[in-house]
């Protein structure tokens, strides 16, 4: 069942073009259409005022990375919880805010829960991203988008994430297109960019070998710090939780703009920080998040693409993908953190498919 590969994990990293291309099939075939999320989506897209994200773990990191995307492309509000935390609140409800829960498995018992609260509150409408078909979550919802990323066996979650992602990106273009947002132009043009992703992945999958190569510098360590910016952070969060979930090293992620409000105390060369930081809007910005990093003696771990024009030098390491793929980029970035984690765990010897005290299915609270 493994084939060449030594865990779950490391076939389901690599399983990514693949699960994305089948994710997106039907987006490539007819376009950004409504229907993608079920019969009634047709009705229900166009008349609603603003999002509301439910999800826990890996995606709700997902969800993280899609209120940017919610919010410029189509325009709308979003807000973004943990269903644990939402579902014994009391929460502000307006009925046309669209709930959307992010699940795997489908059987999260607090997305569940958070999602049964939600419509008691007066929510008209649910959507389902999840990746296991008839599961409790989708029954629950009247709209449904089934990720295709095919069984995931390990316990950390790699193939899952990258490809809600797809699918909560598809949804932003749709909002916006259905909205009168989105032109047909710009419709092209994120197609264009999605039908390029899978090979885009793969070439961030090529990187394996420099990425091993960095592992046993993080192994040694007790803590790690992961940064990030703007659609990038989210994906800081997921590289600190994949690390810490199976090396079991601590690790702890921030916007790079928080640096100075407190975590920029614990930088010394103790304390490997990885940057992600692709050529976008902020690189800038990052750049001198980084230079605050390394005046501490913090050494750097770079996950760049080609336009950022970084180069190594001392204390600083870079890892470059090809090029830079716009508004994909965070699905791009999550490759290199989830095989940087794959590779620490594996120099420390844990148990990398069923990481100790965690199931892959959380169905208790
Ligand atoms: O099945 P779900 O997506 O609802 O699971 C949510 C979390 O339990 C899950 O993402 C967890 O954080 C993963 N083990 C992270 O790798």
């Amino acid at each position: 069942e493994l084939g060449p590969y030594s865990h779950f994990m490391q076939k389901e990293i690599h399983e990514q073009p693949k699960a994305l291309s089948d994710t997106i099939e039907a987006i490539l075939d007819d376009g950004f259409s409504a229907e993608l999320f079920g019969a009634a989506a047709a009705n229900v897209l166009p008349t609603l005022s603003g999002v509301k994200i439910l999800a826990c773990g890996t995606s709700y990191y997902a969800g993280l990375t899609a209120k940017y995307w919610i919010e410029s492309i189509a325009g709308v509000v979003c807000d973004v919880e943990i269903a644990s935390e939402y579902r014994y609140r009391d929460a502000f409800a307006d009925p046309q805010h669209l709930v959307v829960t992010i699940s795997q498995s489908g059987e999260t018992l607090d997305t569940m829960e958070a999602l049964k609260y939600a419509k008691s509150l007066g929510h008209r409408h649910a959507l389902s991203i999840c990746n296991v078909r008839e599961s409790a979550i989708p029954r629950a919802s009247d709209l449904v988008f089934y990720t295709r990323a095919g069984a995931e066996i390990g316990v950390a979650s790699t193939k899952a994430f990258t490809t809600q992602l797809v699918s909560l990106f598809a949804l932003a273009v749709t909002l916006g297109k259905v909205r009168g947002r989105v032109t047909a132009e710009q419709e092209a043009q994120y197609l264009a960019e999605l039908r390029h992703l899978p090979g885009s992945v793969q070439h961030a999958l090529n990187l394996e070998p420099q990425i091993t190569a960095w592992s046993a510098q993080f192994a040694a360590k007790n803590d790690a710090l992961f940064l990030g910016r703007g659609l990038h952070y989210p994906i800081a969060l997921e590289g600190a939780l994949k690390l810490k979930e199976i090396s079991y090293i601590h690790a702890e992620a921030y916007p790079a703009g928080e640096l100075k409000h407190g975590p920029l105390a614990l930088v010394d060369e103790n304390m490997p920080v990885v940057v992600i930081a692709p050529n976008d809007a902020l690189l800038e910005k990052v750049k001198s998040n980084m230079q605050e990093v390394r005046a501490r003696g913090g050494e750097l771990f770079v996950f760049a693409d080609a336009d950022s024009h970084f180069s190594d030098s001392d204390g600083v390491h870079v890892i470059r993908t090809p090029r830079h793929v716009g508004v994909l980029s965070p699905i791009v970035h999550s490759i290199p953190v989830q095989l940087l984690a794959y590779h620490v765990a594996l120099t420390r010897g844990t148990d990398v498919d069923k990481p100790r005290n965690l199931a892959k299915s959380v169905t208790v609270e």
